[in-house]
Parts: structure tokens; sequence; C-alpha cells
């Protein structure tokens, strides 16, 4: 098969990873890509929300399937119009993809279908917000309806730190028409985990728990990221937890879904608060989690192709339970330096193949670019350099998670770049 992987970061890069040793797979492109995803994968210059390019590409190319990493081009309907082409894509369509594109639309739902999340009130005016923070008090969690890159949740623990938040999303308006609508929430307390499933509508199948570290600094303080680190599986995700994960909120979303006449095909990714009154539902993403996805792949043995081509089809009752290696993977994120705030880019990467030669270890690569140094002569000398915030997921498997936090860091250690910051304590969490 021809399979072309949409996306450009961590993530991408170990789906790319993945589906490269499928048995299925004859030709991988991935559109824009990065620099690791060029080393096994044709990259294409087509920006990953292009849904118009991507279609024309896919075509001309016959491309056979198409995997969405990126939540933009579900939102935009690609899946959609892939379809109408009669092209295979693994994804939600548009309507299915409002779950994350629409905090609105999600926590409808769960309301509507007795999914278990914090209590919420919806606004489209500022003053209206703003008296009920007053009201209702703080801590709570003002949350922009549409997609604001990540960052359109601020759990603010006072209430001039709240109401701060509304007037900036929607008087000064910094996400734009994303926070037309907010919503304020109560705020839980808990550990939080990542579930993600694979479903048909129908089907339904679990992949193995994960932890983000969304915070810049080790014990999770300092701002909030895209994510700085990852293990699989999270011991906290016990397998009474997840029945009741699986039950109350996966099972009631999809079905309460398919009510509302919409079938949701891909992955769905729950983000869940474990409180000490069982798991609530924080959020929904309609793809896989990044940098989750780095921990949770190496441990796969199924077939990811087949899986997703049974889950398109609506045949994904007939792939029994997925296979799982039973070691523990850590991911640690290297970022550059002053991220997540300002950065800077191409700086040189070294150390990468000395990391990658330590048995277990895989690089994947989320801001590199492959630069060209000397292209005369016999040998063509390439390097890495930086062009993201979040640059590398370095991954490890252990026989345990301490094996797996051990043989990670060794690997960081060889890793050098002008201004690479790192957390220390990935994992941390799942051996106390
Ligand atoms: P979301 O995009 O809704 O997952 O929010 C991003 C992050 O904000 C979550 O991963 C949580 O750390 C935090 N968060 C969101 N909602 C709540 C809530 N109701 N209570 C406490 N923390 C929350
Ligand atoms: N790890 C958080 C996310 O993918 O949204």
């Amino acid at each position: 098969m021809r399979i072309l992987v949409i996306g450009s970061g961590g993530r991408e890069h170990a789906l790319a990873w993945k589906i490269k040793q499928s048995k299925l797979c004859d030709k991988l492109f991935c559109a824009p890509g990065n620099g690791g995803i060029e080393q096994i994968a044709e990259c294409i210059d087509i920006k990953a929300d292009d849904v118009a390019g991507l279609l024309d590409f896919a075509r001309k190319e016959k491309i056979d399937l198409t995997v969405v990493g990126p939540e933009k081009a579900l939102a935009l309907g690609i899946v959609d119009e892939f379809t109408k082409a009669g092209l295979k894509i693994f994804g939600p369509n548009k309507k299915a993809a409002n779950l994350e594109a629409s905090k609105v639309f999600s926590k409808e739902l769960m309301a509507k279908y007795n999914v278990p999340t914090a209590k919420f009130k919806i606004f489209d005016s500022p003053d209206a917000a703003k008296k009920y923070i007053e009201e209702n008090g703080a801590p709570c969690v003002v949350k922009a309806d549409g997609l604001a890159a990540g960052k359109g949740v601020v759990v603010a623990k006072t209430v001039d730190e709240a109401k701060t938040a509304v007037t900036s999303m929607m008087q000064d308006k910094i996400f734009g028409d994303a926070a037309k609508k907010i919503i304020i929430e109560d705020c839980l307390i808990g550990q939080e985990a990542s579930i993600l499933v694979i479903t048909d509508s129908k089907a339904v199948l679990a992949l193995a728990s994960a932890q983000d570290h969304k915070r810049i600094f080790d014990d999770d303080r300092g701002a909030n990221t895209g994510g700085m680190g990852a293990y699989s599986p999270a011991p906290i995700v016990t397998d009474l937890i997840l029945k009741e994960v699986m039950d109350k909120i996966i099972f009631r979303t999809i079905d309460g879904l398919a009510k509302e006449g919409i079938d949701y095909r891909g992955v769905l990714y729950a983000g869940v608060m474990l409180t000490k009154d069982g798991p609530q539902a924080l959020e929904f993403n309609v793809r896989f989690g990044d940098p989750e996805t780095q921990a949770i792949l190496p441990r796969l043995k199924s077939d990811l192709i087949e899986v997703m081509l049974a889950a398109g089809a609506g045949k994904l009752s007939k792939i029994g339970a997925l296979e799982w290696d039973s070691r523990a993977c850590v991911c640690v994120v290297c970022a550059a330096g002053g991220y997540p705030g300002n950065y800077a880019k191409g700086k040189v990467i070294s150390g990468l193949e000395e990391a990658e030669s330590i048995k277990d270890v895989v690089v994947f690569h989320a801001g590199t670019e492959l630069r060209t140094i000397n292209d005369v002569g016999q040998r063509q000398e390439r390097e890495y350099l930086t062009s993201g915030g979040r640059v590398l997921g370095v991954t490890g498997l252990g026989a345990t998670i301490k094996e797996a936090i051990n043989k990670t860091y060794q690997a960081v250690d060889k890793i050098k770049f002008e201004g690479m910051q790192y957390r220390k304590d990935i994992g941390k969490k799942a051996v106390s």
C-alpha cells in the first residue's frame, strides 16, 4: 500500500515509524514531515492543514491510506473530502471532530449523555461570565470554545485571574473567534491520565494507558507546554479504573454521538482526571496524543495499518484484542531553551547516533530539519538542526518503568544542542 501520514511532529514520527514496520506498507509519504521522518519516508512540502493540496497529492500519487496526525485538518473536514473522492483516510469526519474543535459541543454532549465531567456553564458575554466567576468563586477553569493551539485553557487560582482570562479571551480576542463562547467550569483535583481508543463507532479497542507531563519544569511546575514527556502504561490506571473510564466516558460518548447521527471512526483520546469521586472527563481529542503516542506505539505489537483499515471500514470487531509488549516505555522531550516562550532555531544537534545505538532506544524527531553540509565528493554529509520548540522525543523500553527511565535518560545524556532543556522527572510518578 501507498500510505500518507499528515503532520510534522514527534507524534507523526512515531506513527510513520510504526507504519513503516507494517507488512502492508510499500511506500510511505509524509506531509510535511521533519528531519527525522525524512529518513524513513518521502517528505512532501504540503502543509498539514492544506486540505485541497493534500487531496490533490493523494489523488495523483494514488495513496491507498492517509493517516491524519493533527486536529486542524480533521476540524476542517479533510476526512469528508477524502471520503467523497473515494480515498481511504483514518480519522473522524468534520462533525465528529467537533468533539475537540468545540468544547461547547463536547461539554453539551457529555451533559446530555451523562458522561462524568466538571460542572460547567457556557457564556457568550464577558460580563455574564465575570459575574458568574464572582458568584461561584475560585479556583475555576476558563476555556475557549474553539481550537487555540492547546493554549485555550486557564486553570485560575483566584477570581481575579479568572476574570483576566475572560478579558483576554473575549475582549482582547487573543484566540480570535475561538473564544466567542467560553466555558467556566469547576476545578477538579486528582491525577491526570490519557486514555486513547480506536473505534469504528461500534467496536472499541483501547490503546495502552499513558500519562503526559504538561508543565515545563520538574514536579509539574511552570508554564503549560505541548507535553514534556510521557510514559506507558500508567500504573494509576488500574483495570478497575480503566473499566470505569470505558463504561462511563468512552462508550457513553461514542453511543451519544451515534444517537446524534454522528459516526465516529478513528482515535478518540479522553483526557481524564482521576478524582476521589471517580474518573471525570477533562477533554476529548480526536487524534493521537503528543507525546503519548511516542510512549504507546513502541509497545504495540499488532499491525497498526490493519487496525486503521478495519476501523475505517466499520469492521473493527474483526480485529481481536490488540497485542502489547509488557515492557514499560518512557519518552523524554528535549526542548529548545526558552520554550514554551520564545526560543531560537537552527542549533546543531549532536549525539543522535550514539543515543540510538543503545538497545531499545529510539529518538523521535519533533522540531528538526536535515541540512546538507557537504554535497561535493562521494559522501554526502548531513546534520540535524533544531527547527521547533519541542525538538526530540527520546524514547526507551525497559522491563520495568525504572529500567525504562534509566535507559531513556542514558540516551538523553548523549544528545546535545545549545539551550537544550528537558525534565528530569519523567516517569517518577509511576515509580512512587
Ligand atoms: P483541556 O484542554 O480541557 O484538557 O485542558 C488542558 C489542561 O487543563 C488539562 O490537561 C488539565 O491539566 C487542565 N484542566 C482542564 N480542565 C480542568 C478542570 N476542570 N479541573 C482542573 N484542571 C483542568
Ligand atoms: N498530550 C496532549 C495532547 O496531545 O493534546
